[in-house]
């Protein structure tokens, strides 16, 4: 069972959108997968696959639960038979944060390249440092703009993230009007791109998403033992 949280002390960063994706297309290759959904205001993930239902795209071997405390979370973790469990977190400082960071194998923390969101991303990964026995957190750079890498903001953004050594995934995700219009119903990325005017735009979208998932399984498995590697 791999568990993967999705967490920010700060709301519209991008966790329930990648978690959606990430579930969506591990489902696609036929894992069991559950969304845990542990925005109880908001219920995004659980929506989502309510829209899906009923528009008959929601792929079979994804399901969702809700969690509005920390026994919840623990109790759905303790009785599923999922192969891989997702967190969608509230984006604010609350005990399901805190209780999906240390259940998780990997908490990406998804943040914009610019100074303001990365600001409250350092301070996330000091306080976690500082307050949590374990603290798995990763950064996810999203929304990336085709020419933000040459601009200035982005440059100050891979600074700090050197200046703070915050454990980055490699693979940042560019901000894309299919991963928009993936979130409203269509269950998987795969579905949009039958629209032939769409499917070079859905082979880069899901590429990118497949990538981010390679830097995620890389980043929990343990690395070689001196034998294995032999
Ligand atoms: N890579 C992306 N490309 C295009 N749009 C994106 C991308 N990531 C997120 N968005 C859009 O940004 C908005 C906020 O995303 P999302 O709801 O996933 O954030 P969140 O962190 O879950 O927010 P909240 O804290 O309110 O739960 C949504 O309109 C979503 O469609
Ligand atoms: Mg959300």
């Amino acid at each position: 069972m791999t568990i993967l949280a999705f967490a920010h002390s700060k709301g519209g960063v991008g966790k329930s959108t990648l978690c959606l994706l990430i579930a969506s297309e591990l489902a696609q290759s036929g894992r069991r997968v559950l969304i845990i959904d542990a925005d109880q205001k908001q219920q995004s993930c659980l929506q989502w696959i309510a829209r899906c239902h009923l528009a008959g795209s929601r792929p079979n071997t994804l399901t969702g639960e809700i969690a509005t405390k920390p026994e919840d979370l623990k109790r759905l973790l303790r009785s599923t038979d999922a192969e891989i469990i997702l967190i969608d977190v509230q984006g604010s400082m609350n005990d399901l944060l805190i209780a999906a960071i240390v259940a998780s194998d990997i908490t990406l923390v998804p943040t914009k390249a610019n100074v303001m969101e990365m600001v409250e991303t350092v301070k996330l990964f000091d306080w976690a440092q500082t307050n949590l026995r374990r603290a798995p957190l990763h950064l996810v750079l999203n929304r990336v703009e085709g020419i933000d890498t040459n601009t200035a903001a982005f440059q100050d953004a891979v600074r700090m993230i050197r200046e703070h050594q915050l454990p980055a995934l490699s693979t940042f995700v560019r901000a894309r009007k299919v991963y928009e219009q993936f979130a409203r119903d269509a269950g998987s990325l795969e579905r949009i791109g039958k629209d032939p005017s769409k499917s070079d735009q859905v082979t880069k979208a899901r590429a990118n998403i497949v990538s981010l998932i390679g830097d995620i399984t890389a980043a929990i498995s343990p690395p070689p033992t001196k034998d294995q590697a032999k």
